[in-house]
């Protein structure tokens, strides 16, 4: 450290070796945190990716009595949806890790089944409720821990996202009057 610099001006106080080059992150997060907690939001993407084709597909291919409430409802999810897994895999990026973006990685890394067929309305509801209720199980399962400390903007992150899985697991399970 060069003598006499003003200690709130560490950056311009190093000296040229002193300072980390450019292109290394210095967030104050360890490589092996970031590491760690990348891994979990990639779990949390592949999830919430699965559900989002998952609840896309209910809505092209619903049918019977309930169409027009349905439809519409699985709208409003899957684009709720398409946001989220934007601010997660941007999350991962943040942290310095690539973000899983295909679907042979998903299937590697969800604990959500993919839908092969179209199940009556109901099963629809039912296989919706427990995809929402699985990823709020892996967020809650990846949430970063007190000694990986200084994670605050993920945990904001994952909290907004068990908030509203299980907001909408109650929706879907209100519908069978439950
Ligand atoms: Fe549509």
């Amino acid at each position: 450290m060069i003598a006499n610099c003003d200690r709130h001006a560490r950056e311009a106080c190093l000296s040229a070796e002193e300072k980390p080059p450019v292109r290394t992150i210095d967030i104050g997060i360890s490589e092996s945190d970031r590491r760690a907690i990348a891994d979990g939001l990639s779990r949390v993407l592949a999830d919430s990716y699965t559900l989002y084709l998952k609840t896309h597909n209910y809505h092209w291919n619903v049918k019977g009595p309930m169409f027009n409430t349905l439809h519409l409802m699985f709208e409003q999810q899957y684009n709720e949806l398409a946001l989220a897994v934007d601010q997660v895999a941007e999350r991962i990026r943040a942290l310095g890790h690539p973000a899983p973006g295909s679907y042979a990685s998903y299937a590697k890394l969800t604990a959500i089944p993919e839908e092969e067929g179209v199940p009556p309305a109901e099963d629809m509801i039912a296989n919706l409720l427990a995809g929402h209720e699985t990823v709020a199980r892996t967020t809650r399962e990846v949430f970063p821990g007190d000694d990986q400390g200084g994670n605050e903007p993920t945990a904001d992150l994952l909290t907004q996202r068990m908030e509203v899985h299980e907001k909408t697991a109650w929706m879907l399970r209100s519908m069978f009057g439950d």
